[in-house]
This record gives C-alpha cells, sequence and structure tokens, in this order.
C-alpha cells in the first residue's frame, strides 16, 4: 500500500525508457522525491509571499482562521521589531481547498505583505528610474546575512538583490503550509507544539518538559513553559538590545500520537531523523540540531543513554525513558518525536560590525535594516510547521492513499497489526 500511485510512476517507468531519457528519470530517483512537495516564492518588500503544496490527500479540513493562528503565532514573541507591529498577516487561499476541505488538487497560499505599498517602486518588475533602485540600495554586506555569500553567487553589488529572498521573511510561507500539514496530521491523531528552551544565559531547568507544561507557552512572552526562566529570558532580551545587540537561543519542536514505523533504515534518504534534521537546519538562523537528547550523547555512557524497554500486561510495550527523541535506527518508536534546535543571535546588529563597501572597497560599517533583536520563539513555531511538513510526507509515504478516509483506514490497519505485536498502546 505504501509508495502506490502517487510518487512510483516516474521512478519505476524508467526501465521502459531508453538512452539519455533513462538516465536522466534515473538520476532524477536518486533522492527519492517527497510525496507531500512544497515550494515557496516571494520577496521580503515584494507584493506577498506564496507556496504551492502539492500531494494534500482530498478531504482534509482546513480553515482559514487556523493557518492566520499560526502566522500570528510566528509574528510574535518577545523580541521581534517594527514590522511586526505595522503587518499582521493573514492567507489567501488560492487553490485546493473548497468549502472548507482540500480537494486533492495543489493548494496554493498568498499572504500578502502589507509593508509592499511603501517599496512598490524599489520592487517593481518594471524598469525604474535610478532614484528607485538607489533609494534602497545595500552596499556594507552584514556579517552572517548571506549578503555577501549572495553577492558573490549572483554577481550583484546590490546587496538589495539578495536580502529579499534570503530573508527570514519567507518562513511565513512555510507557517502557512505548515497548517495545512498540521491539519492533516491532526486528524490522524498526531499533535505537534515547541517551546524555547533556552535564550543567551537563561536556560530552562535541565530534565524532560512534559507535554501538559506546553499549554503554558503560548502564554508566555518567549513561549517558555518555566515561569521562572522565561523572566530571566526577557532581561537577557532587553539587555541585548539595550547594547543595540541581539542574542539567539535553543528551541525544542515535538510531536505527539506519531505512529511508529515512518521513516526507514534500508536508505540513507530515507531515515527520518536525517529528514528532520534537514528540515529544521533550513530554518534562517539555525546552526545546530539534536534528535533527542543527542548532544548528551557524546558524553554519556551507553547504558545510561538508551531507552529500555519493558512490558506492562496492561499497557504492553513500554518506554520508560524517551532520550532517542522518538526515533531510533531513523524510523518511529512511537515516543513522542523531540528534536532541539539551536538559533543563532540574528545578525543585523544597531552596534554594526566591520565590513567593506563592495564598490569602493572602503571599510564599513555593516549595513543595518529595520531588525529583530531576538527571534528564538518565533522561530520554534516554524520548526513546528518544517517537522509537520516532514512528518505528514512521512505519514502518506507510509500509508498511501488519495483521500483522508484512505490514509485513517491504511493507518488504521497499521495500527492493528501494530497493536499484535507491542500490545494496547
Ligand atoms: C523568524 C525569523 C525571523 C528573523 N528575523 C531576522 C531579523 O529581523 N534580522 C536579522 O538580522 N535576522 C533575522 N533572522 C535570521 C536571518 O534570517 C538569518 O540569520 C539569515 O537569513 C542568514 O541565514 P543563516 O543564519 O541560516 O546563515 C530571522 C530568522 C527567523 C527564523
Amino acid at each position: 500500500m505504501a509508495r502506490s500511485g502517487r510518487r512510483g510512476p516516474s521512478c519505476h517507468t524508467s526501465a521502459t525508457v531508453t538512452g539519455a531519457r533513462s538516465l536522466t528519470l534515473r538520476n532524477a530517483c536518486s533522492t527519492i522525491p517527497p510525496v507531500l512537495r512544497f515550494l515557496t516564492a516571494g520577496e521580503s518588500h515584494g507584493p506577498g509571499l506564496t507556496v504551492v503544496v502539492d500531494g494534500v490527500p482530498a478531504g482534509v479540513p482546513v480553515l482559514r482562521e487556523e493557518i492566520d493562528a499560526d502566522l500570528r503565532r510566528r509574528q510574535g514573541g518577545y523580541g521581534r521589531g517594527g514590522r511586526m507591529k505595522i503587518e499582521t498577516d493573514t492567507v489567501e487561499i488560492l487553490s485546493g481547498v473548497r468549502h472548507g476541505r482540500t480537494l486533492g488538487s495543489p493548494v496554493s497560499l498568498l499572504v500578502r505583505n502589507k509593508d509592499h505599498a511603501n517599496w512598490s517602486d524599489v520592487m517593481s518588475p518594471d524598469p525604474q528610474p535610478d532614484a528607485a533602485r538607489e533609494r534602497r540600495r545595500l552596499r556594507y554586506p552584514r556579517p552572517g546575512h548571506a549578503d555577501l555569500a549572495g553577492a558573490l553567487k549572483y554577481g550583484t553589488d546590490d546587496l538589495r538583490n539578495v536580502l529579499e529572498r534570503a530573508s527570514a521573511r519567507e518562513t511565513t510561507a512555510r507557517v502557512a503550509a505548515g497548517a495545512l500539514a498540521r491539519a492533516l496530521l491532526r486528524a490522524a491523531g498526531v499533535e505537534v507544539r515547541s517551546h524555547v528552551l533556552r535564550i543567551g544565559a537563561a536556560a530552562v531547568p535541565a530534565g524532560c518538559v512534559d507535554w501538559e507544561a506546553l499549554d503554558r507557552v503560548e502564554d508566555s512572552p518567549v513561549r517558555c513553559a518555566d515561569a521562572t526562566a522565561a523572566g530571566a529570558m526577557i532581561a537577557e532580551i532587553d539587555r541585548a538590545k539595550k547594547d543595540g545587540d541581539s542574542v539567539g537561543g535553543v528551541v525544542e519542536v515535538i510531536a505527539r500520537g506519531v505512529p511508529p514505523g515512518l521513516g526507514s533504515y534500508v536508505q540513507w534518504d530515507r531515515r527520518l531523523d536525517g529528514r528532520i534534521a534537514q528540515a529544521l537546519m533550513s530554518i534562517h538562523a539555525v546552526k545546530a540540531v539534536a534528535i533527542g537528547e543527542g548532544f548528551a550523547g557524546g558524553e554519556t555512557r551507553g547504558s545510561a543513554f538508551h531507552d529500555e524497554i519493558l512490558w506492562a500486561e496492561s499497557g504492553g510495550l513500554e518506554r520508560p525513558t524517551n532520550r532517542a527523541g522518538g526515533l531510533e535506527g531513523g524510523v518511529t518508536n512511537g515516543e513522542e518525536i523531540r528534536a532541539a534546535a539551536v538559533v543563532k543571535p540574528i545578525p543585523t546588529l544597531l552596534i554594526a560590525l566591520r565590513s567593506v563597501d563592495l564598490a569602493t572597497k572602503e571599510p564599513q560599517k555593516a549595513s543595518v535594516e529595520r531588525s529583530d533583536t531576538c527571534v528564538v520563539p518565533a522561530a520554534g513555531v516554524v520548526a513546528e510547521a518544517m517537522l509537520c511538513l516532514v512528518l505528514a510526507d512521512a505519514l502518506l509515504e507510509k500509508t498511501g492513499g488519495d483521500s483522508l478516509e484512505e490514509v485513517l483506514a491504511h493507518l488504521e490497519a497499521t495500527r492493528a497489526q501494530q497493536r499484535r505485536l507491542a500490545g494496547p498502546r
């Protein structure tokens, strides 16, 4: 049942075609394309961000309010800058949803940049007088941003051409797409949440933060479950802001209700731990990812690290600990999926670092764009979206199915089979 229809044909038909085309098709399949695919487009100050999500089964309940709620959470968090105050993101659904349910066709979403009105000539697709180009031209690359690498890649000395797309404004589209994936997962009994573990020197006390404690997260200005730690985090942000500096941190993203058996150990690119790590690492400013207590694994003995397997007559198989973060061998084992991501301090600084004028080669202070001080709380929301997209893809890979009804029927058959081995869970 897995891999039927949706992803198979182009790989399998490669054997029936000849010559160069056959090679092309086979090469195209050397890494497995996802079942649930999405592509975003749009610039930070262009008319808007768009995303096309392909592969969502028919019948998934989708409400605009729910997408908007996630967009609002992405825009919030203590330490955000001026832009968040002038823009409230809302989604427009352009295709793929009718009367509150997906159709099985590609879903396209649009989030308009409300600030675009002030940038229409600067960002115009049509030729403009020099004044429009010069008005928002950036020449002093900001260390830690894509400015210099992008300028060298595309051969431009106007860094505006780079930063408009490299900007984390793009994560708006990911969060909108993630809300669709979340709706599918919710129907399958899977929930995804996130919280902040650390901002600068302020951290929640060591130990696992329970799922129930996450109820408090959305009431916290820094999306932290521990009120004392949250206070210290706010103080860290205030200090950084006062100094014209920025501060990073660590978020944890958690999925509950994930069926065992998603992902695979049979090929490197099907391992779900690798796919989650890639998805989280692709978020702007994320510089390290750990699955479960991954970093502790480097300093702990095996006997104190691995999660034992017990049997209880009432509940079946049990794992008293979950240091593996719900993944063993690249496959979900039925425990909560837990992954942590380190978010670096954002690179736009009022106390600008040293840089160079790309036109004159003279030393200059790096350019300063309107900016946040700390984006760690928001990064957690983006991490949720990315985890939802990866898990929804892995679920569909496992179950196949063109409609939600088929997905759920296949999932129930899988769960029934697993209960025979693992007992009631
Ligand atoms: C939600 C979010 C918002 C961000 N906002 C800013 C910002 O206002 N200013 C800034 O300098 N960096 C911001 N960043 C980080 C940069 O986008 C990121 O550091 C930059 O694109 C370079 O990518 P890299 O850090 O992955 O190398 C933000 C990141 C996220 C996840």
